[in-house]
């Protein structure tokens, strides 16, 4: 720390919280001088020749001179491999237990020495060094990931003098390898490489949210959730929601490689090269290296969304939002009072702009501690909430996780009494420093301090609150220097294995999730949780959703952002949506209408700013903004009921709302490469304008008949076209044979059907609202084709087609 830095954090919080950030980062530098063990000598491992074969359901275990390699095929065709006896339990991301093994496939020997198993979906072959290759049925490589590299410390009696030093400061309780000698997910012996190759023409996206993507390319991500701690663009990696999901599309298929292990870890990815003719490809290549924990790994194959259906049957179905939460809603850091509040929420009512909900920042708490509220400002909450509720807008609250350390702080002394708070290696709190001061972090990876911290819900309902927004929870303590979270050797009881931060940083804010989650449903079980987190991992979609995070004002931030949902859709988290008009500063009005144009097609379609920034409500930016951005949100409100379908099949079947414009057609590779648009649902395509000055816009199509939704024009794809995209609108394209939901006059539901082309058919799913609360609903079937020039849309049940319930309103002929 020099001279520099402490300027610098007392520029940034001011002096007195300068002074405890920089008194922070001093701490957490001794805390793990202390509490981890040195990295001392090491020794490489790898699995060496494979001896011999012990076949199981599924597949079975293969073991080495060094090593073992226990691999299964699921039913679904899912392949789970773990090394060195790495099971699938416990995983934070699993949803319950491991899928099935497949009973008719089974390890057997294969022609070269090695073993394969043959399933319906992929054939998997092992060799005797340990290689792991994954084929189509067809016999084409999907994946191949080479024997391991370990490195494990060497035992003080081995290394000789000097070596192992304080090592007993953390093993014990569990930190260190398990007793029996085997690695769950807790031992933090050895930190691994892998590296795997795929088909030269792959393209690698996912890794969770990167601002920099869709498409990853050649560079190194690492695996470690981080506050970049100022307004990010596609530059700024990592961010605040990691995963180590990889999700790769080549000719040969669509497969997504999960390394279940939530330690600090990179990945380096290369895109391969193909030999145009020469017949040498150059495959394209990953390179797993975490920093401990257990090698294992699952592999999903199939189209992508056959994809994200294995996914999410792995990992849990993404929660449904309630109805309101898909309407337009706005936040601000620093509305400041109750009064504030109800200007803007006027502003909106008096321009006749619809709203659905408004979020409350840290600003409306006492002191910047959770789970208060400041009376001054807000001198009666529950009041302000039923006032806009009878206006149809919901409070959403924001929760931070970290507690202000103060005895006869309520929260504080009710954690202390439940022993919530986690603790440094030497057993005292580990402190960290956050808005409100010295702040105390629950230890979400423990049930009980779930349970409790769950309860405390209960305040922000009462003070009205129909949802939350989880901020903070990498978990962020403000540093000068150092990393900007908890030490490393901070002690988590993960689930009661115990371990350390290394292990349970990654899963902090889905833990949180799932307490809060699982909190609001014991405390209002008859409505759905609204629930978003900024940080998150493998599986967070079963308690909500997320959002950018402070993406940074400016014309790379607005790109950011669609990469930021369309990667973590990837991911198997659906819901998600930008600060829209960017975190910082303030946009121009051309700028913020672009950025407004692209979140009125997201899932979470919020506008919201930092304390300092300028105004975000659509009317301060002049009248012509204004109107164009009425246009988008009647636009949003019109096709509510698609949004719901959306919502409701994102749950069933784990396909995310927006998509990538290969969804459908993978094995196209100018789409593969096209990340300036995406895919709402099947029926719609929308073409964003993320450049400036732009009133024209290329769009790439997927093959077949797409019509302007703005002219009514065919277009066929594949290929380019360019579309008009003046100042009132970006363009949007809809499938011909599209049927899709929309709010009619009166708000009835009219079915929007699109012209199937000639000799070709359509169609199109619909789920209805059912409200808030936990009523199945159910899908409706409908077909379109066309019959001398007349468009016939029929409802298709079990026993045949019917006509259909909603009014019909044919477009494109
Ligand atoms: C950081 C969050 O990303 C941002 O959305 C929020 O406004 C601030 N924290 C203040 O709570």
């Amino acid at each position: 720390m020099d001279g520099r830095e402490l300027v610098r954090s007392m520029k940034v919080f001011g002096s007195v919280q300068g002074m405890r950030a920089v008194w922070s980062a001093w701490r957490q530098r001794r805390t793990d001088a202390w509490g981890l063990p040195p990295r001392g000598a090491e020794r490489a491992r790898v699995p060496g020749l494979a001896v011999e074969a012990e076949p199981a359901p599924g597949g079975g275990t293969v073991r080495f001179a060094r090593s073992s390699l226990l691999i299964r095929v699921s039913s679904g065709g899912t392949v789970f491999w773990g090394w060195d006896g790495a099971e699938p339990l416990p995983s934070y991301a699993l949803a319950g237990e491991a899928p099935d093994a497949d009973p008719r496939a089974s390890l057997e020997p294969d022609t070269h020495g090695g073993w394969r198993i043959v399933s319906e979906r992929v054939t998997v072959t092992v060799s005797r060094h340990g290689a792991v290759e994954l084929r189509t049925p067809g016999g084409v490589l999907l994946r191949r990931d080479l024997p391991p590299r370990w490195w494990e410390p060497v035992a003080a009696e081995d290394a000789g003098p000097g070596a192992g030093g304080r090592t007993g400061a953390v093993a014990g309780d569990g930190a260190g390898p398990a007793a029996d000698g085997s690695a769950g997910p807790a031992a933090g012996g050895g930190r691994w490489v892998q590296r795997s190759e795929v088909p030269a023409d792959a393209r690698f996206f996912g890794l969770g949210g990167r601002a920099a993507g869709p498409r990853l390319r050649d560079g190194t991500y690492r695996l470690w959730n981080t506050d970049p701690q100022r307004g990010f663009g596609p530059g700024d990696d990592p961010l605040y929601l990691t995963m180590p999901v990889q999700f790769v599309v080549s000719d040969a298929g669509t497969h997504l490689a999960f390394h279940d292990n939530s330690w600090d870890g990179r990945v380096t990815l290369a895109e391969g090269e193909e030999g145009a003719g020469s017949g040498h490809d150059r495959p394209g290549t990953s390179e797993v290296r975490m920093t401990g924990g257990p090698l294992r790994c699952w592999v999903v194959v199939g189209t992508p969304a056959r994809v994200l259906h294995g996914w999410a049957a792995l990992t849990g179905a993404p929660a449904l939002p309630p109805s309101w939460a898909l309407g337009p809603q706005h936040a601000r850091w620093g509305f400041g009072s109750a009064r504030e509040v109800r200007r803007v929420v006027a502003g909106y009512r008096e321009r006749g702009l619809p709203l659905s909900a408004l979020h409350l920042d840290i600003d409306h708490y006492d002191g910047h501690r959770v789970f208060t509220v400041d009376r001054e400002r807000f001198p009666d909450l529950p009041g302000l909430a039923e006032e806009l509720r009878e206006q149809g807008v919901r409070l959403v609250s924001i929760v931070d996780p970290a507690v202000k350390a103060e005895p006869g702080d309520p929260v504080y002394d009710g954690g202390v009494a439940v022993d919530a708070f986690v603790k440094d290696a030497r057993g005292q709190e580990a402190r960290g420093v956050v808005w409100p001061g010295e702040c105390a972090y629950p230890d979400f990876t423990d049930p009980a301090v779930r349970e409790w911290w769950g309860g405390l819900y209960e305040e922000r309902l009462r003070q009205g609150f129909a949802g939350v927004w989880h901020d903070m929870n990498e978990p962020v303590s403000f540093v000068p220097f150092g990393e900007p979270t908890l030490p490393r050797s901070t002690r988590h009881a993960l689930e009661g294995r115990g371990g350390d931060h290394r292990e349970a940083h990654n899963v902090y804010g889905l833990a949180m999730a799932r307490a809060g989650y699982e909190g609001l449903c014991r405390l209002r079980p008859d409505e759905r949780p609204f629930l978003f987190s900024r940080s998150g991992w493998a599986g967070m979609q079963r308690y909500g959703g997320t959002w950018s995070g402070d993406v940074a004002t400016g014309w790379p931030g607005l790109r950011a952002s669609l990469s930021l949902v369309l990667g973590l859709g990837l991911c198997g988290v659906p819901y998600s949506g930008p600060d829209v008009g960017g975190f910082d500063g303030s946009p121009s009005p051309e700028l913020f209408l672009r950025w407004y144009q692209l979140g009125a097609w997201l899932p979470l379609f919020r506008t919201h700013a930092a304390i300092d920034a300028g105004r975000r409500e659509p009317w301060e930016f002049g009248p012509e903004v204004l109107e164009h951005a009425r246009v988008a949100l009647a636009e949003r409100e019109r096709l509510r009921p698609y949004f719901t379908t959306l919502a409701r099949l994102a749950r069933m079947t784990g396909a995310p709302y927006v998509r990538p414009v290969w969804w459908g057609t993978p094995e196209d590779r100018a789409l593969r490469d096209c990340e300036d648009a995406f895919l709402l649902g099947d029926a719609l395509l929308v073409a964003p304008v993320l450049t400036r000055g732009a009133d024209r816009r290329a769009v790439r199509l997927p093959r077949g008949r797409w019509y302007d939704t703005a002219t009514g024009r065919a277009y066929e794809g594949p290929g380019q076209v360019l579309l008009d995209a003046p100042l009132s609108r970006v363009p949007v394209l809809a499938r011909a044979g599209a049927v899709l939901p929309v709010r009619g006059e009166g708000d009835e539901l009219v079915l929007e059907v699109w012209a199937p082309a000639a000799g070709r058919t359509g169609g199109g799913l619909v789920v209805r609202d059912t409200g808030d609360g936990w009523e199945p609903a159910s899908i409706e079937r409908y077909q379109s084709r066309l019959v001398d020039g007349r468009v016939v849309v029929e409802r298709v049940t079990d026993d045949g087609v019917e006509e259909p319930g909603p009014a019909v309103r044919v477009r494109g002929l």
